[in-house]
């Protein structure tokens, strides 16, 4: 659970005016200036819980080790889970979570992981790292550690390797209510009434990992298993096709002009690199990274928006009603592996440039809520831009999962447009908007207002006009610190956490704020 220390601005601030290079002027920089006009008088589409979606792959130790220690282990568990995992992932109100991949999913064949233990195979994760799979985290374990911290399940279904019948029956034993064979298996492997499935993706990244397709091969493919996805009346889950990344919208296309029934989503996969370049052979480190690299991991991480706004144009075009979604069900920032561990583990630290990101990012999502209805971060424990990272026994959790934290009011809120003028954050060739906001009104009539400073060392004075609205209360909670690449270490675990804000006030209506550099903050409006 985050350490909500009453601390006020001024450690960080202070912190930040001592790393000054020597020699650097103590003036600090001239604040930026932006404004903005939050529409209450307007409100938009709901923001779906699900966008704060995570994602769980047998990668790494993003499953065992960082979820699953089993029954017998000397680490606290219930059943086998970890109980600081545990604790955490409830605090944290994770609405959805995919599972089993990613690239793992289309090997993924359901019947090695139910039945006793001891008698699942051990197969072999060649996807990631060529490790043993045990299989002892499967089907039930998955579906009973969502139920546990209250998450949605999404599952994955294996479309590159596995036959239609093998997929239609995965869902047949975790939906059906009658008494059949596959029903018996699922009681005597310790579950009677069926789970509830929301939703089932036919594939993953048809167009490399999941089977190198072309997008119109796919979606003759997910007509074909599509049909035979059979659940009670009330209990089918809305399933989702494996579509496009990056700038490459032709997947969305083809599926929109092509599939005309069972299509619930689309789903769709983005990553930031730091690379200018988008090289995947020298992405950037996690840490240790100069002003460049988190100015070019910025603009990285902003093309998300025009990538997604090619998505909806088209799907608006075919769908103008919106019925069918646009689910980011992989998103976040891929650095290069850390020395010393396995490349094929995508274990990375997560520091004060991540929080920008996921601030930056959800935001954008948020924008887009009348179609981006679902969005899941890569990955929850121990791979990629995760919330937690788990050494043996110890837990900390990431800047990442501070921001998820600080975002937890606007799960389920409206939203309301915004108007932001904003001055650009330039280094370099690089050159973003220094500041991104979003606000919300929650079903409990408080106004949420979350801005980000992308700047790393201007603060920024906004100033925000509230249409429609005229709260006369306002608090917050701020996440910043010094360093661009400040983190939390096992040693060190609390060493960046939220704490209390109050460069905020309402003055004659009008709210303002003194955003300090690199700064991600939440403010709630009464
Ligand atoms: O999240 C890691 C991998 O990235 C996933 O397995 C795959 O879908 C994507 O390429």
């Amino acid at each position: 659970m985050p350490n909500l220390k009453p601390l006020r601005l001024v450690a960080p601030v202070l912190a930040a005016l001592l790393s000054m290079p020597f020699g650097a002027s103590a003036q600090p920089a001239r604040a930026l200036s932006a404004t903005v006009t939050i529409r209450a008088d307007r409100p938009g589409a709901e923001i779906n819980p699900d966008i704060f979606g995570q994602f769980a792959e047998h990668l790494g130790h993003g499953i065992y080790e960082g979820i699953w220690v089993g029954k017998d282990s000397s680490i606290p568990n219930t059943d086998g889970y970890r109980n600081d995992v545990l604790a955490a992932l409830k605090d944290l109100h994770v609405p959805v979570i995919r599972w089993p991949g990613g690239c793992f999913a289309d090997e993924y064949h359901w019947r090695d992981g139910v039945g006793p233990a001891a008698q699942r195979p051990i197969t072999v994760n060649t996807n990631w790292g060529g490790v043993p799979e045990t299989n002892a985290f499967g089907t039930n374990e998955f579906l009973d550690f969502a139920e546990m911290i209250g998450a949605k399940a999404y599952v994955n279904g294996n479309l590159g390797t596995g036959s239609p019948e093998e997929m239609a029956d995965w869902l047949k034993y975790m939906t059906s209510d009658q008494d059949t064979t596959l029903t018996r298996m699922r009681r005597d492997n310790g579950r009677d009434r069926p789970w509830k499935i929301p939703f089932f993706a036919i594939g993953n990244e048809a167009w490399g990992c999941g089977g190198d397709m072309r997008p119109e091969y796919y979606a003759d493919l997910f007509r074909r298993y599509a049909t035979f996805l059979k659940a009670p009346k009330g209990a089918r889950p809305l399933i989702i096709a494996s579509g496009g990344h990056d700038a490459d919208t032709s997947w969305t296309k083809v599926l929109m002009s092509t599939i005309h029934q069972n299509m619930g989503a689309i789903s769709y996969h983005y990553y930031t690199l730091p690379s200018p370049t988008h090289d995947w052979q020298a992405k950037g480190p996690a840490t240790g990274f100069g002003e460049d690299q988190w100015a070019s991991t910025l603009v990285n991480a902003l093309k998300i928006d025009d990538y997604i706004k090619q998505n909806i144009a088209i799907m608006n075009k075919y769908d103008p009603q919106k019925k069918i979604g646009f689910f980011v069900d992989e998103w976040g920032t891929w650095y290069d592996p850390e020395p010393g561990r396995n490349p094929g583990f995508l274990y990375q630290q997560n520091t004060l440039r991540d929080a920008v990101v996921a601030a930056a990012t959800l935001n954008i999502f948020e924008k887009h809520a009348a179609r981006v209805r679902m969005a899941n971060i890569a990955q929850m424990v121990n791979v990629l831009q995760a919330m937690i990272l788990t050494d043996g026994p110890k837990m900390l959790l990431t800047p990442t999962y501070h921001v998820f934290h600080m975002y937890i009011p606007f799960q389920g809120a409206t939203l309301l447009p915004t108007d932001l003028k904003t001055p650009n954050y330039k280094f370099e060739k690089f050159s973003v908007p220094a500041v991104s906001v979003s606000a919300a009104r929650t079903a409990g009539g408080a106004i949420e207002v979350s801005l980000v400073n992308l700047h790393p060392d201007r603060s920024a004075q906004v100033s925000a006009t509230i249409k429609g609205a005229a709260p006369r209360h306002v608090s917050g909670t701020i996440l910043t610190a010094s360093a661009m690449d400040a983190h939390n270490t096992f040693d060190d675990p609390n060493a960046l956490h939220p704490v209390t804000f109050d460069g905020a006030k309402i003055v004659n209506g009008r709210l303002d704020v003194a955003l300090p550099p690199k700064s991600v903050v939440v403010l709630s409006l009464q």
